[in-house]
C-alpha cells in the first residue's frame, strides 16, 4: 500500500475552504493509503510563536482534524516535535543542502518580504525540514497546494541527491498527490477569490452561530439584477456557490428563480444561507469542543501517534546513519 503524508500548519483554525479542500479528502484517503498526518509545530517556530500560544494552537488543530473525521486508529496522526528522529534527519540532510538553492526558494523570498525583522536560518532551511518530514517515512505521495509545490520539488531533489551521493537507491522520491476534481474551491464572502486565512474572509467550523450570521449578512453583493436571466457578477455568483454547497437543491432553485425574474432579495438569501451553514458547522463545532476539552483522550491519541511514527522514523534513521558510514564501537 502506498504511503501518503501531509504536514498540517498549527496556526489558524479550519474554515470551510480547508474543509472542502484538503480535509475531506484526507478523511477519504485514510482508508485507501497508509496515511501519516502530523502537526508541523517545528516549522511553526520560524515565525516565533509565543510559548503561551504554542500548545494551545497544536491542541486546537488536532481537535479540529479529529472532529472532521481523521481517525487516529486508522491514520497515524502525530506531533512533529514528538518525533526527534525528524530533527536528526534534518540535520544530516542540511549537510547536502546548498545556501544558493535555499535562498532561491519562493516561500523563503516571500517570508523575507513578510518578516524582514526575522530572517532566521529556520526559514532558510524550511524545505530541508519538510524533506525530512516526508522521507523519514519514505512517503510516496504528498498532497500539496500550489504554494507548496516548489518545497516538494526540493524534497525530491534532496532525496535524489542523498541516493546519488551515497550511491544507493534508498529514499523514495515523493510525488505530489493531486486531488483533481475532488478539490472543491470555496469562495470567500468578500466578493472575489477563494476563502482563505490570509484573506480574512473565512467562515470557521468553530464560529458561533451569531458570528456566522454576522459574516454572511456582511457579504458583498450588488444592487440586484435589472434584466431577467442576466449573468451573475462574481460576488453574487460566489453566494450562489456557497448556497449550492450548503443548502438543499430546492432552496438553490428557489433563489435561482428569484434571481432570474429579478424578484430576489439578497437579505433573504443571506439569512437562509447563514442558517444552512450553521446547520452544517454546528455538529463539527460541538465535536471540536468536546475533543479539545478531553485531555485524557488527546493524550492517548498523541502518545499512540508518536509511538507509531517513531517506529517507522527510527528504522529510517538507523539505516541512514549506516549508509552515511556511522558504525557502533
Ligand atoms: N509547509 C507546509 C504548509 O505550510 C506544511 C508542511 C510541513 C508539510 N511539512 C510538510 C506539508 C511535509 C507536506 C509535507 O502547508
Amino acid at each position: 500500500m502506498e504511503t501518503v503524508l501531509s504536514g498540517i500548519r498549527s496556526t489558524g483554525n479550519l474554515h470551510l475552504g480547508n474543509y472542502f479542500g484538503a480535509v475531506r479528502n484526507f478523511v477519504k484517503m485514510q482508508h485507501e493509503y497508509n496515511c501519516y498526518f502530523f502537526i508541523a509545530d517545528l516549522h511553526s517556530l520560524t515565525t516565533h510563536p509565543k510559548p503561551e500560544n504554542l500548545h494551545d494552537n497544536i491542541r486546537k488543530v488536532l481537535s479540529e482534524y479529529i472532529a472532521c473525521g481523521i481517525d487516529p486508529e486508522v491514520a497515524t496522526i502525530y506531533i512533529q516535535s514528538d518525533v526527534p528522529e525528524i530533527s536528526q534527519l534534518y540535520l544530516l540532510l542540511n549537510m547536502n543542502a546548498y545556501i544558493g538553492e535555499l535562498e532561491r526558494t519562493t516561500t523563503f523570498k516571500e517570508k523575507i518580504r513578510k518578516q524582514p525583522e526575522n530572517v532566521n536560518a529556520g526559514l532558510l532551511t524550511y524545505p530541508v525540514l519538510m524533506c525530512a518530514d516526508i522521507i523519514i517515512h519514505n512517503a510516496n505521495k504528498v498532497p500539496v497546494g500550489k504554494d507548496q509545490e516548489q518545497n516538494l520539488e526540493m524534497a525530491r531533489k534532496f532525496a535524489k541527491r542523498f541516493n546519488h551521493i551515497y550511491n544507493v537507491d534508498y529514499f523514495t522520491l515523493p510525488e505530489p498527490f493531486n486531488f483533481g476534481s475532488d478539490l472543491v474551491k470555496v469562495p470567500g464572502l468578500d466578493g472575489t477569490g477563494k476563502m482563505g486565512k490570509s484573506e480574512g474572509n473565512g467562515i470557521y467550523l468553530i464560529d458561533e452561530p451569531s458570528v456566522i450570521r454576522k459574516k454572511v449578512m456582511r457579504a458583498v453583493t450588488d444592487a440586484g439584477p435589472e434584466q431577467p436571466n442576466s449573468t451573475k457578477p462574481e460576488p453574487v455568483q460566489n453566494l450562489f456557490y456557497l448556497l449550492e454547497l450548503m443548502s438543499e437543491p430546492d432552496t438553490v432553485a428557489h433563489f435561482e428563480q428569484a434571481y432570474n425574474d429579478c424578484s430576489i432579495r439578497y437579505g433573504d438569501l443571506k439569512k437562509q444561507l447563514a442558517e444552512d451553514i450553521i446547520q452544517f458547522t454546528t455538529p463539527y463545532r460541538e465535536r471540536i469542543l468536546e475533543i479539545y476539552n478531553d485531555s485524557e483522550y488527546l493524550s492517548k491519541v498523541v502518545k499512540n501517534g508518536a509511538n507509531r511514527a517513531r517506529e517507522s522514523a527510527s528504522k529510517t534513521l538507523r539505516e541512514v546513519r549506516e549508509i552515511i558510514g556511522y558504525k557502533s564501537f
